[in-house]
């Protein structure tokens, strides 16, 4: 039996599943609520629907395969049809925050290269304001230079415990009293040597699903 959250997790997901059509490529999202998603598209596969899936982390790889969805190497496609993936945080432009399962940089890369990207997420996680810390890849080498000067852009930089991207890079989370300037702040990090990549996606959702209460909602660009 599943939660009332996970049951509005599942909801919206699905809902992302139905504009996939035969012979798409499909990017495959990270995390408790994009796993829905895959695991829909397994079924869908069995009732003969044909998909080849991008994965956005070996997690996400290792869930779309048991589920029988052929795993395709994004260096063969030029774009991607549409990625469903989750998020930490959604404001009403429809800019997000991502990366707290970890797996931001490829999430970005698919993201970037997918000519529709709906983003499924429950009600939770709609703001006025963010407020998630700000997952942030940065190399190993020089790991501590690289967040003091995160810290100099007035982060409160953590390094995330024992943790080791797919890409063998470390996560710091940012906390921030407030995120303002987004385009500016995300230049700004990714301009400092040693960061890889950062959890703002900035206009690269078309498209959010929310599960609520109510029922689905819709946010389109
Ligand atoms: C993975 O790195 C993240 O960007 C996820 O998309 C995000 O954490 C959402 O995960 P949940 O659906 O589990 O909340």
């Amino acid at each position: 039996m599943l939660t009332f959250m996970e049951e509005l997790k599942k909801m919206a997901a699905l809902e992302a599943v139905r504009e996939i059509k035969d012979g798409m490529i499909v990017g495959l999202g990270t995390g408790s609520t994009a796993k829905y998603a895959i695991l829909e598209m397994g079924r869908m596969i069995r009732e003969g629907v044909e998909i080849i899936g991008i994965a956005t982390s070996v997690e996400s790889e290792r869930i779309a395969r048991e589920a029988g969805i052929k795993i395709g190497d994004i260096n063969d496609y030029d774009f991607i049809d549409l990625t469903i993936d989750g998020a930490d945080e959604v404001d009403k432009n429809l800019n997000l925050i991502k990366g707290g399962g970890g797996a931001l940089l490829r999430e970005k890369i698919v993201a970037n290269c997918s000519k529709k990207e709906i983003i499924v997420v429950d009600e939770r996680k709609i703001v006025d304001k963010f407020s998630f810390p700000l997952p942030v890849e940065i190399i190993k080498f020089g790991w501590k230079r690289t967040s003091e000067k995160l810290s100099k852009l007035g982060f409160n930089v953590n390094l995330r415990h024992r943790f080791i991207t797919d890409n063998g890079n470390y996560i710091v989370d940012c906390k921030y009293t407030s995120l303002k300037n987004l385009k500016e702040i995300e230049e700004k990090i990714n301009n400092i040597p040693g960061v890889v990549e950062n959890g703002l996606f900035i206009g690269l959702a078309d498209e959010v699903i929310i599960g609520t209460s109510e029922g689905i909602k819709k946010i389109s660009r």
